[in-house]
C-alpha cells in the first residue's frame, strides 16, 4: 500500500508527508515540479528513508503520472500541487489556469484509468482526495454565518477562480464516472515552512530584517487561521473515514483580523526577539489594497466533526507561539528562500504599492 501525494515539497505537503511518515510506515510517492514554492529542505528530515519516494515532475504530464501509478499502484491520491499566492495569480493567471485546472484535469483521467483497473476490493478502498480552499466560496459580509459545504460558489481571484474550477472537475468526475473522490475545503493555513510571500511569514521575516511590514487596505480583513499539523490530521481522517463525493470544510474556529494577526506576531518577537531598534510597531506600513481582496472569509466546520470526530488541537495562542519560535530557529531557511526569485516577487507586487 502507499499513498501518492502531489505538491509534497511545498508548506502544507511537506507537513502532510512528515506528518503522515511520523505516523505510518505506509510509503509515500512524492510528486513534485519543486517550483518557486517547492523546497526539498523542508524533507530534510526524510533523507535516506526508503518509505519517502521524491519524483520531481508535473502535474499536467499524464505519461509520468500513468507510471507512478502503474509502478507504485497507491490505494490513494492526496492532490495538494497547485499555485497557492492570491497576489501571484493577480499579476500573472496563467500557471494557475494550468496548474490548478489543467494539472487535476490530468491527475483525476490518470485516476480513473487506474482505478478502472483494479480489482472489485482495491477500487472499493481507491480514493482520490482533492485539497482546496474557502476562498471558491468568495467573501462574507461582516454578520454572514460561516461557509459550509452547501455555500454558493463565487470565487473572486484568478487563484479562487481556479481552484473552484478544479473543485468542480473533481466533483463531475464523482458525479459521472463514480471516482471515488472526497474533497476538503480549508481556512487559512500557518506554521512551519510557510513561505514568506504569506502574511504570517511575511511579517515574521520583515521584522526580524527592519524591513516594513505591508498592510493592505485598512487591515480589517478578516481571515480563519489553522496551525497546519491540524489541517494535516483533518486530511488524514477524511482519507481514514470520509465518504466517496463528499466535501468537509476544515477551519480553526479562529477568526481575526489581519491587523490583529500583525500585532500578535509582534507582541511574541518583543518578548523572544526584541526589537534592537525600540518596537518592531514602528514597521507596520499601510499600502495599497490588493485588487478585489475579499473581506471576510469564515468556516463552519461542523461536519467534519459531527461525522469524522474530527476538531483542531491547536487554538491560535499556542500555533502562533510555535510558529514565531520556528522561524526564530530556522533562519538559515528563510536566508535561502528569500533569496533569488523572491527578490524580484518584492519587487513586483510591493514596489509600486502607495
Ligand atoms: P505551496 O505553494 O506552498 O506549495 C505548492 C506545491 O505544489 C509546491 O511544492 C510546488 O512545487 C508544487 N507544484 C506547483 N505546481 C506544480 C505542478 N504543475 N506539478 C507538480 N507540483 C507542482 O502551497 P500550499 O500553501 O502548501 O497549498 C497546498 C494546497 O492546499 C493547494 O492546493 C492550496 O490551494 C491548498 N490550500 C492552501 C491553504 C493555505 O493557507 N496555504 C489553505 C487551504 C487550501
Ligand atoms: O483561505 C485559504 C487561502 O489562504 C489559501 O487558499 C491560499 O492558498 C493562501 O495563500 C491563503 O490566501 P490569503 O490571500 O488569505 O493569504 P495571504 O497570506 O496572502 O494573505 C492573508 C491576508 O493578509 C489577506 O487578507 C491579504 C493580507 N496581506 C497579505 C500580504 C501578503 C497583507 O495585508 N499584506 C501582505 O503583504
Amino acid at each position: 500500500m502507499a499513498l501518492l501525494v502531489t505538491g509534497g515539497a511545498g508548506f502544507i505537503g511537506s507537513n502532510f508527508v512528515l506528518d503522515w511518515l511520523a505516523q505510518s510506515d505506509e510509503p509515500v510517492v512524492n510528486l513534485d515540479k519543486l517550483t518557486y514554492a517547492g523546497n526539498m529542505e523542508n524533507l530534510a528530515a526524510l533523507a535516506g528513508d526508503a518509505r519517502h519516494v521524491f519524483v520531481q515532475g508535473d502535474v499536467c504530464d499524464r505519461s509520468l503520472i500513468d507510471h507512478l501509478l502503474a509502478t507504485h499502484r497507491p490505494r490513494a491520491i492526496v492532490h495538494f500541487a497547485a499555485e497557492s499566492h492570491v497576489d501571484r495569480s493577480i499579476h500573472g493567471p496563467g500557471e494557475f489556469m494550468r496548474t490548478n485546472i489543467d494539472g487535476t484535469f490530468t491527475l483525476l483521467e490518470a485516476a480513473r484509468a487506474h482505478w478502472s483497473s483494479l480489482n472489485e476490493a482495491e477500487a472499493r478502498q481507491f480514493r482520490f482526495h482533492h485539497v482546496s480552499t474557502d476562498e471558491v466560496y468568495g467573501s462574507l459580509a461582516p454578520d454572514d454565518p460561516p461557509f459550509t459545504e452547501t455555500s454558493p460558489y463565487q470565487p473572486n481571484s484568478p487563484y479562487s477562480a481556479s481552484k473552484a474550477a478544479s473543485d468542480h472537475l473533481v466533483r463531475a468526475w464523482r458525479h459521472t464516472y463514480r471516482l471515488p473522490v472526497t474533497i476538503s475545503n480549508c481556512s487559512n493555513n500557518y506554521g512551519p515552512f510557510h513561505f514568506p510571500e504569506k502574511l504570517i511569514p511575511l511579517v515574521i521575516t520583515n521584522a526580524l530584517a527592519g524591513k516594513p511590514l505591508p498592510i493592505y487596505g485598512d487591515g480589517l480583513q478578516v481571515r480563519d487561521w489553522l496551525y497546519v499539523t491540524d489541517h494535516c490530521s483533518a486530511i488524514r481522517r477524511i482519507l481514514e473515514a470520509g465518504q466517496p463525493g463528499e466535501v468537509y470544510n476544515v477551519g480553526g474556529w479562529n477568526e481575526m483580523t489581519n491587523i490583529e494577526i500583525v500585532t500578535t506576531i509582534l507582541r511574541l518577537l518583543e518578548e523572544l526577539r526584541p526589537d534592537p531598534a525600540g518596537s518592531y510597531a514602528r514597521l507596520i506600513t499601510y499600502v495599497a489594497d490588493r485588487p478585489g481582496h475579499d473581506r471576510r472569509y469564515a468556516i463552519d466546520a461542523r461536519k467534519i466533526e459531527r461525522e469524522l470526530g474530527w476538531r483542531p488541537a491547536e487554538v491560535f495562542a499556542t500555533g502562533v507561539r510555535k510558529t514565531v519560535e520556528w522561524y526564530l530557529a530556522n533562519q538559515e531557511w528563510v536566508g535561502r528562500v528569500t533569496s533569488g526569485e523572491y527578490r524580484q516577487w518584492l519587487d513586483c507586487n510591493y514596489g509600486d504599492r502607495k
